[in-house]
């Protein structure tokens, strides 16, 4: 029997998916929370579809096994080669969230036609989740997705907000397959810290494009579902627990970087 004060389980490759957990702390400050960061396996963005499925089961399992009473898959690389992989896990799918449908559902309710851009990892350009679930969404829209491997590394050295970073960033959004797009899909959890430079990139050019930050999406979606199933929490401070299968002092820095204050991460040898 599941109740309200259970955790809610997060995971992601490493700290990217911090975003996720803040803008989930940020709209239900009463929900327990444990982290899972696959700091052992990071990049998934390099990955095979079968390595991030093994990853992501195993996890899913940790979670599960430490009473949480939903899941949420806080990497778009994850979601896009894992999440059906999981399903067979849970009796009620629902509490097993990905972080690309309610950006497709948002996607689909706010555009009737045009073009909507995506730029994530190699893997989740390769599998084309995106395209595929925004056009099941919505059969108007045209899609066009562009990996973008170099601002993950970059974000997590620190490179962001400077001049380094901006023409990095321009240098990808000036590509072709991009053009004319009217949204932009930050399809990977470490891209909110950009978000800014890539709104800058956009109010040089004539056109208005919505850069769209999928992190407050995918929390109002946990929300809604947890309210439906009257599994929300709505008192007591809540209690965070921060796990990583590698340790060092530099996944510290980066974890205080995305989660905006400072976390307290513990090692996990999930793989030993
Ligand atoms: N957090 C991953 C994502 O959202 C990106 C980092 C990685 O490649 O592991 O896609």
């Amino acid at each position: 029997m599941q109740n309200n004060n259970q955790p809610i389980g997060i995971f992601d490759s490493g700290i990217g998916g911090l975003t996720v957990a803040k803008a989930i702390s940020r709209l239900m400050p009463n929900e327990n929370f444990i982290y899972f960061g696959d700091t052992a396996h990071l990049p998934y963005g390099e990955k095979s579809a079968e390595a991030i499925k093994h990853y992501s089961k195993k996890i899913t399992s940790f979670l599960l096994s430490h009473n949480c009473k939903m899941v949420v898959i806080a990497c778009n690389t994850a979601s896009s080669a894992g999440y059906k992989a999981l399903l067979p896990m849970f009796t009620d799918k629902q509490l097993l969230v990905n972080v690309i449908d309610p950006i497709a559902n948002y996607v689909a309710q706010k555009y009737a036609s045009g073009k909507i851009g995506i730029v994530a990892t190699k893997r989740t350009i390769s599998t084309q989740a995106y395209s595929k679930r925004i056009k099941q969404a919505s059969k108007q829209l045209q899609t066009a997705e562009m990996a973008t491997p170099l601002l993950a590394p970059m974000i997590e050295e620190g490179f962001y907000n400077n001049k380094i970073s901006q023409t990095i960033i321009n240098s990808y959004l000036e590509k072709k397959v991009l053009a004319n797009v009217d949204a932009l899909v930050l399809g990977c959890t470490h891209y909110p810290l950009i978000q800014q430079e890539i709104e800058n990139y956009y109010a040089k050019t004539s056109k208005k494009v919505e850069v769209i930050d999928g992190s407050l999406i995918v929390a109002q979606t946990i929300q809604k579902i947890l309210k439906e199933k009257k599994l929300a929490n709505k008192e007591g401070k809540a209690n965070y627990k921060f796990y990583v299968s590698d340790y060092t002092p530099a996944f510290v820095k980066t974890a205080k970087m995305f989660f905006d204050k400072k976390v307290n991460l513990e090692y996990y040898p999930l793989w030993q």
